[in-house]
């Protein structure tokens, strides 16, 4: 709408002009094709941003998950606790150089918590998830438009993830229970069901960062 009006203030401009018409013509190219160049050069940074926070996030997530199997396979469950405990936060908030968390309100780490710039998205996808409506991967510009917050839900599994954050006495064994409240006594990610909102991903991207990958 703007670049039309634009468009058509200075065809207005180059009529008027008369004799110096092959002139107007030219900065009139130019104005265009500069607009042009950077509208496209927008929509295409927050393309690749979209493309590269979803392989980060997914990569993290192979990362976390191989990781956690690993675990469980050399020690059990408790031993599995203490790994994600000095590593969970390690292993995903520095790939590539992007800030990444994994942030939820009904969270274990109280540093898991999201933030004020990430608190709306979540709300949204906590409404979704309530009403059965898929939630797609969001990028928000934060930081005067020079990071992208790129957002995407975690859907609860169950499986595997069930010994840790299901129902305490049926699916968290006794022991683990013990080990989860010394480490986590304000631990509220416990009694989760697979197909709930388990919490979201959360990137910050710089814009930076991505214009140099294009
Ligand atoms: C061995 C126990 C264990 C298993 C199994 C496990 N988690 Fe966790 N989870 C934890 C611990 C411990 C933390 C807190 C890590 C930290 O201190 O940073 C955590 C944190 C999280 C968080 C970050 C938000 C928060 O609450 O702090 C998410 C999201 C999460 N887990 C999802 C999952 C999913 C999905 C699975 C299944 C693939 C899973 N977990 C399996 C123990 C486990």
């Amino acid at each position: 709408m703007k670049n039309r009006s634009t468009f058509i203030l200075l065809t207005a401009l180059i009529i008027s002009c008369g004799p110096r018409e092959r002139v107007s013509k030219e900065v009139f190219d130019e104005v265009n094709k500069n607009m042009e160049v950077k509208r496209l050069t927008e929509s295409e940074i927050i393309q690749e941003a979209m493309i590269w926070g979803d392989s980060i996030s997914a990569s993290a997530q192979k990362k976390l998950i191989s990781n956690l199997q690993k675990a469980i396979e050399e020690g059990g469950i408790v031993h599995a606790i203490e790994f994600c405990n000095e590593n969970a936060n390690q292993l995903t908030n520095n790939l590539e150089g992007i800030l990444i968390r994994r942030v939820s309100t009904k969270n274990r780490n109280p540093t898991n918590f999201p933030d004020s710039q990430e608190s709306p998205i979540l709300d949204a996808y906590t409404y979704n998830s309530e009403n059965n409506l898929e939630s797609e991967p969001n990028i928000q510009k934060i930081e005067n438009g020079e990071v992208y917050l790129y957002t995407k839900a975690i859907i609860f599994p169950g499986g595997i993830c069930l010994n840790c954050h299901g129902e305490p006495g049926s699916e968290i064994s006794d022991p683990v229970l013990k080990a989860l409240d010394e480490l986590y006594p304000l631990d509220k990610a416990k009694g989760y069901k697979a197909g709930e909102l388990r919490g979201m991903w959360s990137l910050r991207i710089p814009k930076k960062k991505v214009v140099n990958r294009l």
